[in-house]
């Protein structure tokens, strides 16, 4: 599940949290998961990957991750981004454009100390992506963390990353691949809208 608050109001928010209940409705299962490209500017490449986006304030949408990882260092390069969520209960894809950056450090603080001990073990444990020896090794670095470590102190290496989307396409599947495309540009801070042939 997504989190909102206080939540945009322009349009293309509207038509969002409207698909959104719908595929609720339809149980929807990972609703939160939507994918993240961005780009690998060293092997001149794109490059994605699933997170679970667990809040949108506003215009800001968060995810949490390890800010060591690969991902993070390709956002610090470039911080343009695309997002997808693909709901098949709906048949609806989103796709999204954005620039992105580190979230404020008090809503990381503030989810850290919701989120379980186990979770928090295993962020503090992990050196996200780095290679290991062994699984078994990943386990024994875990369980070290989990009997000995603080797990309420977020680590300066784990926190949330936000993004405020400058692009929106909503792809509707439709019979006979008479397929529905809305996109939203955001121009001098306005959507401006627009229709695509499917
Ligand atoms: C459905 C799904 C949700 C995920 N959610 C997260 C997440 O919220 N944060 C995260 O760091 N990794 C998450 N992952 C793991 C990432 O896809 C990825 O393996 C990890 O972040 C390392 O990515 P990087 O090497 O590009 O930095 C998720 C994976 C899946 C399949």
């Amino acid at each position: 599940m997504i989190e909102f608050i206080n939540l945009n109001r322009s349009e293309p928010y509207c038509i969002f949290e409207d698909l959104y209940k719908k595929a609720i409705n339809k149980k929807q299962k990972h609703i939160e998961a939507i994918a993240i490209s961005s780009i690998d500017e060293k092997m001149n490449s794109p490059d994605s990957r699933f997170v679970n986006l667990k809040y949108v304030i506003n215009d800001e949408w968060i995810f949490f991750s390890n800010y060591e990882s690969p991902k993070a260092q390709q956002f610090s390069e470039n911080s343009n981004i695309s997002c997808l969520f693909f709901w098949e209960e709906i048949n609806a894809q989103i796709r999204i454009k954005a620039k992105i950056r580190k979230t404020k450090a008090n809503i990381s603080d503030e989810h850290f100390s919701k989120r379980s001990q186990q979770k928090n073990a295993l962020a503090i444990s992990s050196r996200q992506s780095k290679e290991i020896g062994t699984y078994n090794e990943v386990k024994r670095n875990f369980e070290i963390t989990l009997n000995n470590k603080d797990l309420i102190q977020r680590p300066h290496y784990w926190g949330g990353f936000s993004f405020t989307p400058n692009y929106f396409e909503f792809w509707e599947a439709n019979e006979f691949r008479l397929n529905k495309r809305k996109v939203f540009e955001l121009n001098d801070g306005k959507w401006m809208s627009s229709i695509l042939q499917p």
